[in-house]
């Protein structure tokens, strides 16, 4: 038997994914979605749908009127699982202390790992969820949530026993990726870390086996591109895929070598130079821009214009991590646009379709094509615009994942 979750009719604006270009998006006015047993199985003009799916008989019907309905949004790179605050240092960055003077001195990330490995399982899970909550209101339904708050072997894996339980136990789809090598703890030589994280942390992440990726702060003063190359390769080993943060306060190759490693993404990038960008096209990864960071350290951005001139299926994440507070992929794409000269269009695809890319989700994710899994958007808006148009506003009205209402 199957069963009709969901149908949602008379969209002013259906977006279905990204046009043929990758450039716009496929919308059908007056548009309407079914969803059959979590699974999207019809999308198209309203009559069309619902001819074959009367609301009448779905498990929740919604009346879309003069609201447009979107794909989830999916947000590729965070740092959601934390604990502490460190809203002190967003007042002292204004005073132009720098990200990495702050951490010089055993502040930013060192200093969540210091809170990170003094909190319980049930406080660490219990601040993801709330997370996960503001996320799904804001429209998130599919977030990596990344370790690298522990720096030890028991507290990262720790952080991803919490990511796979707050996975189980809310509707938000979270994906975990392993990030031992994300700072190198207070007191250690990096080499010598480097070697306690293929040694030891990623022999105990393969066995605990719930990573789907390893990432790595491939940056000047963390982890050289030597030492993020043993981390991915011994990463991969252990059956986890590369991701890069790669070029975000200095150029030092972190690009080239996820093109090299065959990383699923190359991340922050605001100092990708051209032939960066070529070898990231010619591999097949997807660069993640993430212009919330740039605008909370008050950096430059990524030039977004130059990889999407390159063909670069850019993908747009909040990083949402003490350091750069914001749940909001509405927020990501508002910057995108208005700082990085992206169109609505443009932002809508990179926080949907690229996104899921970018996490090598092939399943539909980020599209409301058929066969792609039910997670939809219902906006107090007439169209995509008004998300980026109507920045500092959340226009998420309804939210369901796998054609079950989850917010509203
Ligand atoms: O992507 N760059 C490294 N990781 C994070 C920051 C994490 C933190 O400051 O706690 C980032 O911006
Ligand atoms: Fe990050």
């Amino acid at each position: 038997m199957t069963d009709l979750d969901a149908v949602v009719h008379g969209a002013s604006e259906l977006v279905v994914g990204p046009a043929e270009s990758g450039r716009d998006v496929e919308t059908v006015a007056d548009g309407a979605v079914a969803v059959v047993d979590g699974t999207v199985a019809a999308v198209g003009p309203t009559d069309e749908v619902t001819r074959e799916y009367p609301p009448a008989n779905a498990d929740r019907a919604v009346d879309a009127a003069g609201r447009a309905v979107l794909p989830g949004f999916v947000d590729p790179h965070t740092h959601g699982l934390f604990a502490g605050d460190r809203s002190d240092e967003f007042a002292a960055k204004l005073r132009g202390t720098s990200y990495q003077d702050i951490l010089a001195e055993g502040g930013g990330i060192l200093r969540t790992v210091r809170a990170v490995r003094a909190a319980d399982e049930a406080t660490l899970l219990s601040n993801l969820l709330g997370h996960l909550d503001t996320m799904l209101a804001h429209g998130t339904t599919t977030v990596e949530v990344k370790s690298g708050y522990g720096l030890d072997a028991e507290t990262e894996l720790r952080m991803l026993r919490v990511i796979d339980r707050a996975d189980e136990a809310h509707p938000v789809d979270v994906v975990p990726t392993f990030m031992g090598a994300h700072a190198v703890p207070e007191g250690r030589d990096a080499d010598d870390y480097v070697e306690e994280v293929v040694q030891e942390q990623l022999p105990a992440v393969e066995s605990q086996g719930v990573a789907e990726f390893c990432d790595v702060f491939c940056e000047e003063g963390v982890f050289s591109v030597a030492q993020s190359r043993r981390v991915l390769e011994a990463g991969a080993k252990a059956g986890l895929t590369p991701k890069v943060h790669a070029e975000e306060l200095a150029h030092i190759g972190g690009t080239q070598l996820a093109a090299e490693v065959g990383a699923t993404s190359a991340d922050h990038l605001l100092h990708a130079t051209e032939a960066d960008i070529d070898a990231l096209v010619e591999a097949g990864v997807t660069p993640v821009l993430l212009p919330g960071t740039a605008f909370g350290l008050g950096a430059e951005y990524a030039d977004a214009q130059a990889f999407l001139d390159a063909g670069a299926p850019v993908a747009v994440a909040t990083d949402f991590n003490p350091n750069c507070h914001s749940h909001s992929v509405g927020f990501a794409m508002a910057l995108s646009c208005v700082v990085m000269r992206m169109t609505p269009a443009e932002a809508l695809v990179a926080g949907t379709r690229n996104a899921a890319l970018a996490l090598d989700r092939a399943d539909g994710r980020g599209t409301l094509c058929e066969g792609a899994p039910g997670d939809l958007l219902v906006l107090d808006a007439p169209t995509h615009v008004h998300v980026p148009y109507q920045y500092g506003t959340n226009v998420v009205d309804t939210v369901l994942t796998d054609g079950r209402l989850v917010a509203e």
